[in-house]
């Protein structure tokens, strides 16, 4: 028999029961996360949002309650009425929160009943990830999963409070919108008022956000749903948040400071970690150079040495020519990594393979010199030279790739994260927080043949730069800046373009025609027209900053309902078909497949 809730009220959750309980009478609500029954005593370990509370049923006490307890199974939904009693002296449970105490039933009421799961809530038993989508409402409620969405919403909390304190207001934007380019594809929604006609779902409010400096609002802010039709990986899903800002009259440094203040009060209010201000900062250029790539890990070492000045001239003709065409030679000395098979060594060089490198040259370092297939094409001289860049020691591994440079420095960029996780170099415990700045404006795209911009087209380009737009465009820097965490770019803005003129000029460095430009961003243009203050901001990935927070391994664990990999719901099974009314009502045809 099913209990109504009747005029019961909950006086307390499961999970915040203490010791100053004690004596108090309770009303608890929850799920029955496991029942032990001890032939007399049952025990039933009922669960909330907060926690666990252990709840006991007396058959001499309360024979009516202990009775229903009897027929309760895992994840039924309870409500009990009863005294909060200390454990007895040996029974307490130290891993528990609510663990000095537990709860003597007096009633109690059997709210739902639950079939049997199609998988354990114990948070030490693994369960296929496909399996714990199509369930999700079963999967939220373990205590990672919970914890992870209640710190999120603390996070949306706290940055509302620090923004709004900080003069910004909160505008909504529009998702039925015009297609607005980040780099991704857009999703389309057809209009079936205007046929033939789609909004594009936004990659970002970035345009509406600018306009709204043009109108005056000075400083806006935004939590919001950004839509991007791109290829899924763990770091990104096709609909994310962006805590999404705006200032007006205001350079880089203004931007910077108020934005690592608000991610020093989001770590000091939700984590154990002191962020310390200012947060470093690294060029771009400097990134590249020791890091391989714009998104840099700077908890360990291993960073990267430039060797093609001294390999150019050498016998090793891979090296040589490489060099004579153009491309770079780099390294990284993986310290104290001689021991590694040849199988270990084989399996970096597929590695490295994945980011284009040809192939991956080592040297074992020992007392009797370099070890390895290539040592004999090197001069003595070389070789120690060479040593010395490395700082190379008896016991390291000495690792090579030449080749263009984007290739060089991206597998190696990548081999170094890997070294760091082989070698348990990181120390997960510690934030590394980095600014990357002065980033290229532009980036020569060679498929599409034409230049297009590395953050995007309405980035400033840096004033003493803005003379070689036209004439050498690969030498303009940006006023771009990205935010980046242990690794992972968790933000990225620029001070604007908020001249018509440079605006349009940049359209054409694009390749974009005038006439396509007015078609696609015509308003913008106009706006700029109108009296456009000098402006800038940036937004954070709020899934990946709430990733990072609470260490886990994917962004799917910290969004309530995540897409797969294949942008599917697997709960609600979307994508799905839809009637052929509903796509004749919009002038659509499913094209045969
Ligand atoms: P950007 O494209 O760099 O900049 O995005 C800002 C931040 O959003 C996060 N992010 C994502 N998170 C999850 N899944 C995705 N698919 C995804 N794509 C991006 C990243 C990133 O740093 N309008 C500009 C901001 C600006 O210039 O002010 C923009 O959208 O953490
Ligand atoms: P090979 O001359 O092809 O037998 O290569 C000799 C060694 O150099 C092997 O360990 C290869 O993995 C490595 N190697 C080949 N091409 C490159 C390259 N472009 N960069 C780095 N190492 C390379």
């Amino acid at each position: 028999m099913i209990d109504f809730l009747g005029d019961w009220k909950r006086s307390c959750y499961c999970g915040a029961l203490s010791v100053d309980d004690i004596g108090k009478e309770v009303v608890l609500m929850g799920w029955t996360l496991r029942r032990r029954d001890h032939g007399g005593l049952i025990f039933i370990d009922l669960r909330d949002r907060e926690g666990i509370a252990q709840i006991v049923f007396d058959p001499d006490r309360s024979p009516d309650a202990h009775r229903k307890a009897e027929s309760v199974r895992n994840e039924y939904v309870l409500a009990i009425r009863g005294l909060v009693t200390a454990r007895p002296a040996g029974t307490a449970n130290p891993s528990m929160r609510t663990g000095d105490v537990e709860v003597m039933v007096s009633e109690c009421k059997v709210l739902n009943r639950a079939k049997a799961l199609p998988f354990t809530l114990d948070e030490h038993v693994d369960v296929a990830e496909n399996i714990r989508l199509k369930h999700r409402y079963l999967d939220l409620r373990r205590s990672a999963l919970q914890r992870n969405l209640l710190l999120r919403s603390r996070v949306s909390e706290i940055t509302r409070m620090y923004l709004s304190g900080n003069g910004f207001v909160e505008v909504e934007t529009p998702y039925l919108t015009k297609s607005t380019p980040e780099g991704a594809r857009d999703f389309l929604v057809p209009s079936r008022i205007n046929q033939g006609h789609f909004y594009a779902l936004p990659q970002s409010p970035q345009l509406f956000k600018q306009i709204l400096m043009v109108s005056g609002f000075d400083r806006y802010y935004q939590i919001v749903r950004c839509f991007r039709d791109e290829d899924l990986r763990a770091d990104r899903q096709p609909e994310f948040t962006q805590i999404d800002c705006e200032m007006s009259f205001v350079d880089r440094e203004d931007v910077i400071s108020v934005m690592e203040g608000l991610i020093a009060k989001i770590f000091e209010e939700v984590s154990e970690a002191r962020v310390e201000l200012p947060m470093p900062r690294m060029t771009y250029a400097e990134a590249i150079r020791r890091f391989g790539v714009d998104n840099p890990d700077i908890r360990f070492g291993l960073e990267l040495v430039e060797l093609s000045e001294i390999v150019a001239k050498s016998d090793f003709k891979v090296f040589a020519d490489v060099v004579a065409s153009g491309g770079i030679v780099k390294g990284i000395n993986a310290k104290g990594c001689a021991g590694m098979s040849r199988k270990e060594i084989d399996e970096l060089t597929e590695f490295v393979r994945i980011y284009g490198a040809k192939g991956l040259a080592y040297v074992k370092v020992t007392s009797d010199g370099w070890q390895s297939p290539i040592a004999k094409f090197f001069s003595a001289d070389e070789i120690s030279a060479m040593d010395s860049v490395f700082a190379a020691e008896v016991g390291d591994l000495l690792l090579f790739v030449a080749d263009r440079p984007k290739v060089v420095n991206d597998s190696l960029g990548r081999l170094r994260n890997r070294l760091a996780q082989i070698l348990k170099l990181v120390d997960s415990e510690t934030y590394g927080f980095v600014w990357i700045t002065d980033f290229p404006l532009l980036e020569w795209d060679d498929d599409e043949k034409r230049w297009v911009a590395v953050h995007h087209p309405f980035t400033a380009p840096m004033d003493e730069d803005l003379e070689y737009l036209e004439s050498d465009p690969g030498r303009c820097r940006a006023k771009a800046y990205d935010l980046v965490l242990n690794g992972n770019e968790i933000g990225g803005g620029s001070i604007r373009i908020h001249q018509e003129k440079i605006q349009s000029l940049m359209f054409r460095m694009l390749g974009i025609s005038d006439d396509d430009a007015r078609l696609k961003f015509g308003f913008l243009l106009d706006a700029l027209e109108y009296g456009t203050p000098p402006h800038g901001g940036i937004a954070f990935g709020l899934d990946r900053l709430v990733m990072l927070l609470t260490g886990s391994e994917s962004i799917r664990d910290v969004i309530a309902f995540p897409k797969t990999q294949k942008g599917t719901c697997l709960m609600s099974d979307a994508p799905s078909a839809v009637d052929v009314k509903q796509v004749r009502e919009l002038g659509l045809k499913i094209a045969a497949r």
